[in-house]
């Protein structure tokens, strides 16, 4: 394993790194076990991917966990899941302040429960200071939705004339999303074997590389992140140019 990390070429890592947390439910389906069994069983994937990242230096890691359209799964499935983020935040906090790691969330946060807003605030909060790492969560979550929300306030700016209609670019669309604080997507990461985007960061990963695994997300540890990071080093970005022109900027 650590021949891998070896092989990691520091000069060449993605600085932001998302992740589509896919499988769970399958996970625990296979152990004859009920889909909320996965979700528990995500967090050691979670912890392991955070920690790898701080090591590597890598600073943004965004986990998609929990989706606008996941409201419709079965009420006792949500209930979970908001349960286990209001858990799990308490729990990290300690370890977020150890480890440095600023909390930043995106999503309708409005639209969660009221003690999980105030639970992730208060982490968000605790944490703002922190500088190795930003670890976002995506809850409630939806790329569409953050489009049409960002049109929103950008739209009542040019009715206020805040804004001047023909200012509107690609950085005053970046400043109206959630994620105004976040880089681009470099590398983003989906287990569990589908190849889908599924309505993230559709906007931040206009460049990004693709990387999917067959790995389940409760299975995904260390390891299958370096294989992630191996696998983005080895592909040429080239953000519309040509490969000659990439290769006289690199000299
Ligand atoms: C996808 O697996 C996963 C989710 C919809 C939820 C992701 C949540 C976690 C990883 C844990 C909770 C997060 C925090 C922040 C504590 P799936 O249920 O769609 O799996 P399946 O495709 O096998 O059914």
């Amino acid at each position: 394993m650590e021949e891998k990390l070896r092989r990691i070429n520091l000069h060449k890592k993605p600085n932001h790194i998302a992740v589509i947390m896919d499988g769970n439910g399958r996970w625990a389906k296979g152990k004859g076990m009920q889909r909320v069994f996965g979700h528990r069983n995500a967090l050691t994937a979670i912890r392991e991917t955070a920690d790898t990242a701080s090591e590597l230096d890598i600073e943004y890691v965004t986990l998609y966990a929990f989706s606008t359209e996941n409201w419709n799964r079965p009420k006792l499935e949500v209930d979970a899941l908001m349960s286990l983020l209001v858990s799990t935040l308490k729990k990290e906090l300690p370890e977020f302040m150890r480890k440095n790691v600023r909390v930043n969330a995106i999503g309708d946060l409005n639209s969660l429960p009221a003690n999980a807003q105030r639970v992730l605030a208060h982490v968000i909060d605790q944490t703002k200071d922190n500088s190795k790492i930003t670890l976002t969560f995506a809850l409630s979550y939806g790329a569409r939705e953050e489009i049409v929300n960002a049109i929103k306030n950008i739209s009542k700016k040019v009715v206020n004339n805040e804004i001047d209609i023909e200012k509107i670019n690609e950085k005053i669309i970046n400043t109206h999303l959630y994620t105004f604080n976040l880089p681009d997507v470099d590398l983003m990461i989906r287990t569990s074997g589908e190849q889908r985007i599924s309505n993230f960061l559709l906007w931040q990963m206009a460049y990004a590389e693709l990387y999917f695994t067959e790995v389940l997300w409760p299975d995904f540890r260390r390891e299958d992140l370096l294989d992630a990071i191996l696998d983005y080093q080895n592909r040429e970005r080239r953000f519309g140019k040509t490969s000659e022109q990439i290769e006289e900027t690199n000299e």
